[in-house]
Order: C-alpha cells, then structure tokens, then sequence
C-alpha cells in the first residue's frame, strides 16, 4: 500500500474523524455569554417511574423546560403555531420558546395532563404578551385531528407552523407478548396522528409555513425494547423527508429532530430507572441527560422564516451520540 504524504494522511484523518485523541483539556476561560455544554447541568437527576402519559408533578426534581432559562429575541414574531404534545417535555419547551420568540401558540394534550398544561399557560402568560390556548383531545380519533387544527387556526387567526410532537410507546421485551392493542396505540399516536394533522394543516399553511416531527435517535440505533416505538420514529424521519419535497414547490418546510436521551415525562413512563437513565447518558460524549429547553434553539430555528433553504434536513441526536 502506498504510503500518504503527512498533510494528506492528516486531512483525511480529520475527514473521517478518526484523529485521536479526540478532546483535549482546554484551560481557555470562557468568555462571558458562550456557555459550556458539558457543564451547563451539573445536577444528578432523579426520574420517576410513573404510568402513561405521567406528570410532572412526580418529578422530585424539575427538567428545565425553559420557564426560568429562555430568553426569546423577537425571532417568531406575529407566527402561529400548533404543538402536539405541549404541556411537558420537549413540546412544554418549545411552547414557551415560540411564545417567548413572539409566537401565539395552541397546545394539544391528553385532558388527564391538565395540571401540566396550566403551568405551560402560567409560564407563557405571566411572562409574554403572547396567546396561549389549550386544546385537550385524544389524537388516536381522527376527526379530533382535523377539528384540532381548525380549531387551532380559528383561534389564533390563522396558522403557520406545526409540531408533530407528542408521542406513545409501552416497553415490551418480547414480541411473542407485545400486546396487539398496545401496538395499536403506538402507531395511531404517532403515525395516524402527525399523518392526519399535517394532511390537515397542509390545507391552510401558507407559503413560509414550517412542519416539523419530534423523531428520536433511537430510529438508528433501536434496542431490544421499543421495538414499535423506534420503528414508528424511522417513519417519522422517511415521512418528513418526503412531505419536505411534497410541499417544497408551495413554499412549505418540513424537517425533523432526532435527539438523544431528554430527561421528560414521556421517559418517566418507559420503566426507566434513574440507574439505567444514568448508565445511557454517562456513555454519551457529553456524559449527561438532555434537558427540554436545549433543544428549544433547534426548533426556533426550524421555524423561523429566516430559514428559507432548511428543509428535509434532520436534526440528530448531540454530541455526536445517536
Ligand atoms: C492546563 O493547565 C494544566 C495545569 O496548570 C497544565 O498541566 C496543562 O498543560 C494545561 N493544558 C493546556 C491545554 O494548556
Ligand atoms: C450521581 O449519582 C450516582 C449515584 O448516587 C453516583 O454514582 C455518581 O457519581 C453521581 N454523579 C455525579 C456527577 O455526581
Ligand atoms: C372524535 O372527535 C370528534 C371531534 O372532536 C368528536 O366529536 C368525537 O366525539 C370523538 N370521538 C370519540 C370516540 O371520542
Ligand atoms: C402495555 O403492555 C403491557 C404488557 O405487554 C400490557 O399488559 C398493557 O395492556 C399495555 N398497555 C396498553 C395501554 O395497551
Ligand atoms: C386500533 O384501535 C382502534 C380503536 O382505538 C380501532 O378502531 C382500530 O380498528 C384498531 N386497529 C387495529 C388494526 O387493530
């Protein structure tokens, strides 16, 4: 085998990522207003282990989602948008960053996550001059899905962005008794759902409108586990790629976001125990849990109208970690 000139060995050692050793300690301060990932949560969480859809009232410890942290710079001003899944978790996160960036925002969630739905109602209204409106309703039921969104536009006076967030997965195993009904419900939370919703919304977005699907990295690298679950988000990702080059002639993006391991209320109900959530997240490069509001930014940015050429992308995981 021919032997490469160094510069040229080196270059496609960069290329391929395969230059160790990849980090190095810095000793640089930082400089005031960039923030350091790895160290930006120091705390320890705690996760409870609760039935679907869970509350965070059973958190020991709050994730943050925001309501304390994010600071909105005017980037969605006077857009309207409609988030599945919204009171808790990635969806409560992006709720109060859309309404902080100058969005009004519709959110959709199950009526027995009431309680979670009023402090995203607090957090928004207490802190923005912004509309929140709540819009409680079992997403399975289909004509729930296309009444949402009309329901949605009517009351902030239009639409033009569109979360498929919330989500459904029950743990089992072992397929031989991976219960049919459970199966069912996976796929008609969220696969029937973010299908009927974006087929609705498709109707009245207007040119500059966003779509965007909460994936999860788990589609790459599925464990034994949430067999139906990680199958419907690889769905999630081939049908946001292909609604993307559906809607792109009518000005509309979509995109999705496959984040790694986020500390939610979701995860609470997957039989999670806070050992096992630390095992995973300490074999990430960043060696900690996701927090809800740091994926806020993706969002925002996948929404906002400056964002004119970013469509069929997909945001993955962080840190490098799938
Ligand atoms: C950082 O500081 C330590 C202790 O002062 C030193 O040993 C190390 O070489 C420094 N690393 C760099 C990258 O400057
Ligand atoms: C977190 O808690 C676990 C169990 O108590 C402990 O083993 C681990 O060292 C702690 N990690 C940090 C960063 O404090
Ligand atoms: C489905 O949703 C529609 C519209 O919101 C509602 O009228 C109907 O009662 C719902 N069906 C069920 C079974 O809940
Ligand atoms: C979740 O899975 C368990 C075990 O397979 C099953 O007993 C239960 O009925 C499932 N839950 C739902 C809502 O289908
Ligand atoms: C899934 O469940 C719904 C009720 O929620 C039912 O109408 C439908 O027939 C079921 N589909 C399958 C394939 O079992």
């Amino acid at each position: 085998m021919p032997r490469l000139p160094p510069s040229v060995a080196i270059g496609m050692c960069l290329l391929l990522g395969l230059c160790l050793p990849v980090a190095t300690q810095s000793n640089a301060t930082l400089v005031e207003g960039v923030i350091d990932p790895v160290n930006r949560y120091t705390v320890n969480y705690t996760i409870p282990i609760q039935p679907f859809p869970g509350l965070l009232s059973n958190f020991e410890l709050r994730p943050d989602h925001g309501e304390n942290s994010y600071v909105g710079t005017g980037r969605l001003i006077g857009r309207r948008a409609l988030i599945t899944g919204g009171d808790s978790g990635i969806g409560r996160a992006v709720a109060i960053a859309f309404a902080r960036e100058g969005a009004d925002v519709a959110i959709n969630y199950l009526s027995v996550e009431e309680s979670d739905a009023e402090e995203v109602a607090s957090a928004i209204l207490s802190s923005t001059s912004r509309r929140l409106i709540r819009l409680p309703g079992d997403l399975r039921n289909e004509t729930f899905c296309y009444d949402l969104v009309s329901r949605a536009a009517e009351e902030l006076g239009g639409l033009d962005i569109l979360v498929n967030n919330a989500a459904y997965s029950n743990i089992s195993l072992d397929i031989r008794t991976h219960s049919m009904e459970s199966f069912n419900q996976t796929l008609e939370t969220n696969i029937y759902a973010p299908f009927s919703l974006s087929k609705a919304a498709a109707s009245i977005l207007p040119a500059g409108s966003s779509i965007i699907f909460t994936a999860s990295g788990i589609f790459q690298s599925p464990g034994p586990a949430l067999v139906d679950y990680a199958s419907t988000k690889g769905f999630i990702v081939t049908l946001s790629r292909a609604l993307a080059a559906q809607l792109a002639p009518r000005g509309i993006r979509v995109n999705a976001v496959a984040p790694a391991l986020v500390l939610t209320n979701f995860l609470s109900t997957q039989g999670m125990t806070t050992e096992a959530m630390r095992a995973i997240v300490e074999a990430t490069p960043y060696g900690r849990v996701i927090q809800p509001v740091e994926l806020a930014p993706v969002y925002v940015g996948l929404a906002e109208s400056a964002a004119t050429m970013v469509s069929g992308s997909l945001w993955s995981a962080s840190g490098g970690q799938g």
